[in-house]
């Protein structure tokens, strides 16, 4: 199923408010809505839990980082803000209208699980991770932490997320950033030795 215009004015809207002082996570959030539609669309998965799930993929995020935080204090927020986020995106979508209790529980469940990268297995879990991954090397969105961090999240991306990437699209976006995100494509060319 398509996602309905107005509702996706209210997802926008909700999540510029929750990122209102982080703006990378907005930028990631928005990057990762683009990425799933071209990937729902190859695949004919279905673009209104995917999207909506992207939207809403952080938003635990909200209110665990202060402005300004560090890498080292997003990874120790990481583990709390899939349940949190889940939460959050059931109260939310509740409120708005327009998804049943089955979707709302899918896309719950997605957001509850989508760190947990070496554990994800359904085709929606996998194509989540996809985007999830392409929006974080997304040469329009650059990394914003030290470079000794950015080494770190670089390996782990390419051990943990490259490797489970299924649909073709998935795939072909994973060549075309790793590529044009210069930052990554140096440091990705440094572990390859
Ligand atoms: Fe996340």
């Amino acid at each position: 199923m398509k996602l309905e215009k107005k509702v996706e004015e209210k997802l926008l809207a909700y999540i510029k408010e929750i990122f209102a002082n982080d703006s990378w996570t907005l930028a990631h959030s928005l990057s990762a809505v683009g990425i799933i539609k071209q990937i729902a669309k190859s695949e004919g998965a279905d673009e209104k839990i995917l999207a909506t799930t992207m939207y809403l993929h952080d938003i635990g995020y909200g209110g665990l980082l202060a402005d300004g935080y560090s890498f080292s204090q997003r990874i120790a927020a990481k583990k709390e803000h899939m349940p949190k986020g889940a939460k959050m995106a059931r109260d939310f979508l509740g409120r708005i209208g327009g998804y049943t209790e089955e979707e709302i529980s899918q896309i719950a469940h997605l957001i509850e699980v989508h760190d947990n990268v070496d554990a994800l297995k359904t085709q929606d879990e996998l194509l989540v991770l996809e985007a999830d991954s392409l929006a974080s090397i997304d040469p329009k969105v650059p990394f914003s932490f030290s470079e000794e961090d950015v080494v770190k999240y670089v390996d782990f991306f390419l051990n943990h997320r490259a490797t489970r990437f299924v649909s073709k699209k998935g795939k072909e976006l994973l060549e075309k950033f790793s590529t044009q995100n210069k930052v990554f494509a140096g440091m990705a060319g440094k572990f390859k030795k």
